[in-house]
């Protein structure tokens, strides 16, 4: 069956590292993978074509693929834009018309990188944590939302944290398969679910209803930890982590501490899927306007989002394992774009970094 993708290029350095990402795939499609490759805007370079950040023209594109590759969206010109114009905006409407409530985020660290990390090489050395972040819900969608002006005549802004039990039950039900998944030689599953259940009513549910599903998963060991210890325990002891489990917005900032553990967030992939295993695999990393268009950026977290996509909507372990393989053959050779380089190592630029992992192939 022929493989689906669509590829939205996006903004800034987006359409130079999806460039370096799509020459990876070429090489399994020129070996007899049945791949097709189909653009589409978004964000910023949307709204220029079609005067909306996530257009009908795209929404069609996704809809019909099987997997959806992205650079990324954002920058400066696009700042005073009205609220539901911003790039940001495309990348929010895509993830909730597809429904992609999974968000997968690992936060790993390459041994020849670990001095790129600002907390200490022993502290870090060999980290390999995925945070699974839910993705369509709470207060990032939450309704009543919005500014208004009170009783009082005082102007006020408000938002709505809510989880229902369905959105808790699925997304729990995806980290602890992924947290089976990764169990190293006979070593117990971990999973580690964050919340706020101390002080907010939404997240005491969350926790309330990962807990009945823990009983589904008798081999995990399911831990619990409120947020703001979670944040000071990423920093402290960050490999007493495995599998992280958490809604939206905790999510969010969790993921961003996680992936300057490692101090390399151009080398950190992400998946967010839907119940059918659909992905839209993208770099953790933004759009990076400053560097864009100079062939600096690094391409690899993008080049490791194709591997995710080749092994969560794809089912294809193997091919993933030697993008990602190819990637540390690389690294080991001592090819670094500037964000990751040292003395002593082959600096070289994006372009070139995909012609090494290429060969690598
Ligand atoms: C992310 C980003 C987005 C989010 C923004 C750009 C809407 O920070 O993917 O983590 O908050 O989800
Ligand atoms: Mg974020």
């Amino acid at each position: 069956m022929t493989m689906n993708i669509a590829v939205l290029p996006g903004d800034g350095i987006g359409p130079e590292i999806i460039k370096q990402a799509l020459r990876v795939l070429d090489v399994l499609k020129n070996e007899g993978m049945d791949m097709t490759f189909t653009e589409a805007p978004l964000g910023g370079q949307a709204y220029d074509q079609y005067g909306h950040p996530y257009p009908e023209f795209t929404q069609n594109i996704c809809r019909a693929a099987d997997a959806v590759l992205l650079g990324a969206v954002g920058g400066p010109q696009y700042d005073n834009l009205d609220r539901p114009l911003r790039p940001e905006r495309g990348l929010l409407g895509i993830r909730k018309d597809l429904g992609l409530f999974a968000n997968l985020r690992p936060a790993v660290l390459y041994p020849e990188l670990a001095n790129a990390s600002t907390l200490k090489p022993e502290v870090v050395a060999g980290l390999d944590i995925m945070i699974v972040r839910e993705l369509t819900g709470d207060v990032y969608f939450g309704q009543p939302r919005g500014m208004r002006t009170n009783e009082n005549g005082e102007r006020e802004g408000f938002n709505t944290m809510v989880y229902s039990e369905s959105e808790v039950r699925r997304i729990a039900h995806v980290a602890f398969g992924i947290a089976m998944k990764r169990r190293k030689n006979g070593q117990k599953a971990k999973l580690c679910s964050v919340d706020k259940a101390n002080v907010l009513e939404t997240t005491e549910f969350w926790k309330e209803i990962v807990i009945d599903v823990a009983k589904e998963y008798p081999e995990v060991e399911l831990s619990h930890m409120y947020v703001d210890n979670a944040a000071m325990q990423l920093i402290r002891n960050p490999k007493q982590f495995d599998v992280m489990v958490t809604g939206n917005i905790f999510g969010d900032i969790l993921s961003d501490e996680a992936s300057m553990l490692t101090g390399s967030i151009g080398m950190l992939a992400s998946a967010s899927l839907n119940a059918t295993k659909k992905g839209l695999y993208e770099p953790s990393h933004g759009s990076a306007p400053d560097i864009a268009g100079k062939n600096l950026a690094n391409p690899i977290a993008t080049i490791l989002s194709a591997a995710m996509m080749l092994r969560y909507t794809f089912d294809n372990e193997a091919a993933a394992q030697r993008i990602e393989n190819s990637v540390k053959t690389v690294l080991a050779a001592g090819y670094r774009t500037g964000d990751i380089f040292e003395e002593g190592m082959k600096r070289v630029s994006c372009s070139e970094m995909g012609d090494q992992i290429v060969a690598a192939m």
